[in-house]
């Protein structure tokens, strides 16, 4: 048997329903905040993401799915959404339809890491990219689409972590700073550290080793190290989030795995999930745009993984019922006028079903009833030879019956 490739999942047709839901409270969210749908391919140009993401990131030094196509360009299945909505931002000149350019969009994503509960090679991320703006608002704008969304989807105990890792202006000291006190404790990181205390130091404070661990609880904080620009960019971003009493946490210690960043990053925890309990980030990347071939645009973005999201739903969600009506068809006499009304109601835009298995009235009213169905429409031959049919009310069991020309006027959906 070909099972499917490992860290990739099938999302069945009884869970379907789950994701619909989802993408449905999504859209409605994105719309009602005024952000646009972006599609861009699923994959690119591979030093899109070494250019964007960083080179010495674990993203792209490890898990990327990179392959060379017929023509031998080297190509990239997505890590994420950011660094495309940005290439397309550019490449369609999409500044020239005014700013702020408010940007979702929604899709698979492809990531080569170790499998475990919540961690996958292949999920699905719903993003926003929002660009034109230095100011904090922007930034608010975003954390209060997802905070506002998390709570619509039900996942109220999620916790908002934010911090600011600077600018290219003031993060250079304090990642001299960082590399020098790194290099005292070298013995005392993880492999994976001492390399990145030279490559990428700030990727250690992320680590989650133990003994890297006691070393990160005795570095200098970065906040120590901000110039009054991205201090007070930090600050008026947290009097907005006041303003609206939208709870979070500072967490000095936050770098998120991406070169682009500026300023603002952020988190959304959720605990139950163990060890994968970040259901979204995201965080400002003001140089981007620049890095990528178009004029300096500030910008601030936001990705929710869907996957995870999902799990800290967990049975929350009542399912709605799927099917609206089930003709019971009562002996062979009975099918084609069944066969009529089902096309009829079809025809209305009535979600309906009808027994082609040739099942006995019995199993009928077991199927309409594993269905889930608000009606049942009864075709008994006695009836039928007055031109009159049966409509049932599934949840309250009430019948009445109507004129086969009329029947329709009798549900209430
Ligand atoms: P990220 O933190 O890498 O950020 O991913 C965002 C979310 O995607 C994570 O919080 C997590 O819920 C989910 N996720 C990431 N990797 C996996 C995985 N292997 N399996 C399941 N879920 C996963 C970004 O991707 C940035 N592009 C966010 C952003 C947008 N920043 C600015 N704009």
């Amino acid at each position: 048997m070909i099972s499917r490739p490992k860290g990739t999942n099938d999302i069945l047709p009884d869970e379907i329903w789950r994701w619909h839901k989802l993408e449905a409270m999504i859209r409605k969210e994105c719309a009602c905040f005024g952000f646009k749908e972006i599609r861009t391919p699923i994959f690119e140009e591979t030093h899109l993401f070494q250019r964007s993401i960083g080179e010495a990131t674990d993203i792209v030094e490890k898990e990327m799915y990179t392959f060379l196509d017929k023509g031998g360009r080297s190509m990239t299945l997505r890590p994420e959404g950011t660094a495309a909505v940005v290439r397309a931002f550019v490449e369609n000149n999409l500044k020239g339809a005014g700013l702020p350019a408010k940007l979702y969009y929604l899709g698979p994503m492809f990531r080569y890491e170790r499998p475990q509960a919540g961690r996958y090679r292949q999920f699905h991320q719903f993003g926003i990219e929002c660009f034109g703006s230095l100011e904090p608002a922007l930034d608010a704008e975003v954390i209060m689409l997802a905070h506002e969304l998390y709570q619509k989807i039900g996942v109220k105990d999620v916790v908002l972590k934010i911090n600011s890792i600077g600018c290219p202006d003031c993060r250079p000291k304090y990642l001299e700073k960082l590399r020098s006190e790194l290099a005292k404790y070298k013995d005392r990181l993880c492999e994976n550290c001492q390399r990145r205390s030279i490559t990428n130091p700030l990727r250690v404070l992320d680590c989650k080793e133990e003994k890297c661990q006691e070393v990160i609880a005795d570095l200098p904080h970065l906040q120590d190290y901000l110039c009054d620009e991205c201090s007070l960019h930090f600050t008026n971003l947290k009097k907005i989030l006041d303003i609206w009493e939208l709870p979070y946490v500072e967490e000095p210690r936050l770098v998120r795995g991406f070169d682009y960043y500026t300023k603002t990053v952020f988190e959304f925890c959720f605990d139950d999930l163990g060890a994968q309990n970040a259901i979204g980030a995201g965080g400002r990347y003001d140089k981007l745009v620049e890095e990528i071939g178009g004029e300096s645009t500030p910008a601030v973005g936001f990705a929710m993984g869907m996957e995870r999201t999902l799990l800290a739903v967990g049975d929350k969600w009542q399912k709605e019922p799927e099917i609206d009506l089930y003709i019971v068809s009562i002996g062979q006499e009975t099918k084609e006028e069944a066969l009529r009304q089902l096309l009829l109601a079809r025809r209305h835009g009535i979600r309906t079903e009808m027994d082609i298995l040739n099942r006995s009235v019995k199993a009928q009213f077991k199927q309409a009833d594993r269905l889930d169905t608000k009606y049942c429409l009864i075709l008994g031959p006695d009836e039928l030879k007055d031109n009159r049919v049966k409509l049932r009310n599934m949840q309250s069991g009430e019948e009445s019956e109507y004129q086969i020309s009329e029947w329709l006027g009798g549900l209430k959906l």
